[in-house]
C-alpha cells in the first residue's frame, strides 16, 4: 500500500538498497509488521505483462534469521505466479547465495529480458558489479 512506502523506504536505505522508482512504477509490496513497525518487505515490478522485476526484499536486522524472508519470497512467487508472469528477475551485490536457495540462477547481461533491460528503473538501479539473476515461474 502506498501508505507503508515511508517505512520500506527507510528499511531499503539501511540496508543500503536501491530506493531509486519505488512507489512511482506499478509495484506491489509485500510488507510483515510487528507494533514496533515494518519487520520486513519485497516488491514487484511488471514489465509487459510477462516479466517481473524483485524490488527490495529486505528484512530488518532484529528479525533476521527466523524464516521471514523465506516467506516473503514464496508470497512474492506465488503472487506473480497467478499474475501469469513467466519470469522473474533480480539484482544482487550481497544476497545470491540466498537467491540460489530458491531456485535462481545468475543469468549473463546478453539473457536480460529486452523490456527490463530498456527501462529507466533497471537501467538506474543496477550497479555495474551487480549479479544478474532469474527464475522461470
Ligand atoms: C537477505 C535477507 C532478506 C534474508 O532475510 P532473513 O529473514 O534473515 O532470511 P531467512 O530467515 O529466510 O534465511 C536465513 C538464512 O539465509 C542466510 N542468508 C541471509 N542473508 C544471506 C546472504 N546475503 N547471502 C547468503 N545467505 C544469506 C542466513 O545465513 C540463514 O542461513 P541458514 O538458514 O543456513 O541459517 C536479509 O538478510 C536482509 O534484509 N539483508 C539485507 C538486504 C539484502 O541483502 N537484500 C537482498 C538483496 S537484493
Amino acid at each position: 500500500m502506498k501508505s507503508d512506502l515511508p517505512e520500506v523506504e527507510a528499511l531499503l536505505r539501511s540496508c543500503t538498497l536501491p530506493v531509486g522508482g519505488i512507489g512511482e512504477h506499478a509495484l506491489q509490496f509485500h510488507v510483515s509488521r510487528d507494533k514496533s513497525g515494518l519487520l520486513g518487505c519485497a516488491g514487484i515490478e511488471e514489465y509487459g505483462g510477462t516479466v517481473g522485476l524483485l524490488r527490495g526484499l529486505a528484512v530488518a536486522e532484529r528479525a533476521r534469521c527466523a524464516g521471514l524472508g523465506e516467506l516473503l519470497m514464496s508470497a512474492l512467487v506465488a503472487d506473480v505466479r497467478q499474475r501469469g508472469l513467466e519470469s522473474l528477475v533480480l539484482r544482487t551485490e550481497t544476497a545470491a547465495g540466498y537467491f540460489s536457495r530458491f531456485g535462481f540462477t545468475k543469468i549473463p547481461r546478453s539473457e536480460v529480458p529486452h523490456r527490463l533491460l530498456v527501462s529507466r528503473e533497471f537501467a538506474e538501479t543496477i550497479a555495474a558489479r551487480a549479479t544478474v539473476m532469474a527464475i522461470a515461474l
